[in-house]
């Protein structure tokens, strides 16, 4: 199989795809600001917020790929233009540059949020922010909205779920699908700065709900399956993977 490159592989969601994905065959090459990554994926060291940073590891990337897992992401508690580089320009930037070189029935697949769903943007000011041509422009966009970490994280992952619709329009003719994720409140490092940022009460009646947080574990099957040949007419559709939290709300 071709290799599929996957973000944010050092740690916690990245790193669960990345596993799995190895121990099924498919060669990975893993991008994360930490050369850290499960055995056997090819871990390139790469800060993702540096736009420049992305160009040159794409441009030391192979020529076919199987497909992109962005997973990389950072939560509210990091300044809102660092929330808004990880979480939307470097999706943006990696899917437009990497969709020309994915295998037809290939996949992007983006790691959203149950959090999207929180988010107060209007679908018109998410198409402003995406219609907004440069990074810079982006950065703007959203700041011009004056949202606090946390509500940019929200903007960022509800703008990831627009993003992947216009990302499965442009691959429709190469037959490289895009699709993506939404898992509920999973453990990872980033869980407590979700405590921090949400309010540890908050996130301990979302496991009550559902019996408990979600694992890595727990995306990681889903993800695999979606950049797979299997899934090759499952396209430009977000599912959730957060036990049932939102669905029975
Ligand atoms: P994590 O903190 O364990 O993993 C995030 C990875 O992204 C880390 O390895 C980190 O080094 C990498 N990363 C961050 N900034 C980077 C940069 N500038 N350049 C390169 N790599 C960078 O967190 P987790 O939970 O695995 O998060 C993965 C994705 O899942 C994120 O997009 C997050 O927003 C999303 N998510 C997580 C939830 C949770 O409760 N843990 C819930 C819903 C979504």
């Amino acid at each position: 199989p071709l290799p599929v490159v996957v973000t944010g592989a050092a740690s916690g969601i990245g790193a669960a795809v990345a596993a799995l994905l190895v121990a099924g065959g498919t060669p990975v090459i893993g991008l994360d600001r930490h050369a850290s990554a499960p055995d056997g994926v090819d871990a390139r060291a790469c800060d993702l917020s540096d736009p420049a940073a992305i160009d040159a590891a794409v441009a030391a990337l192979p020529d076919r790929l199987g497909g992109l897992a962005s997973v990389a992401g950072v939560p509210g508690t990091h300044p809102p233009e660092r929330i808004v580089a990880v979480n939307l320009l470097v999706p943006r930037r990696l899917g437009a540059a990497l969709t020309p070189r994915i295998a037809r029935e290939g996949a992007i697949v983006n790691v959203a949020s149950v959090a999207a769903q929180r988010s107060a943007a209007t679908d018109a000011e998410v198409a402003a922010v995406l219609d907004a041509s440069g990074d810079a422009a982006v950065l703007a966009a959203v700041a011009a909205h004056g949202l606090d970490g946390s509500a940019t994280y929200d903007f960022t992952k509800k703008a990831l779920l627009a993003l992947t619709l216009r990302q499965a329009r442009d691959g429709l003719a190469a037959g490289v699908r895009a699709l993506s994720v939404s898992p509920g409140p999973t453990e990872t490092p980033i869980l407590g700065d979700f405590e921090q940022t949400m309010g540890a009460d908050r996130m301990a009646a979302a496991a009550q709900v559902v019996g408990r947080h979600g694992r890595p574990e727990d995306n990681a099957p889903l993800i695999a399956f979606l950049l797979s040949r299997e899934a090759r007419w499952v396209n430009a559709v977000d599912i959730r993977v957060d036990g049932g939290l939102l669905g029975v709300r």
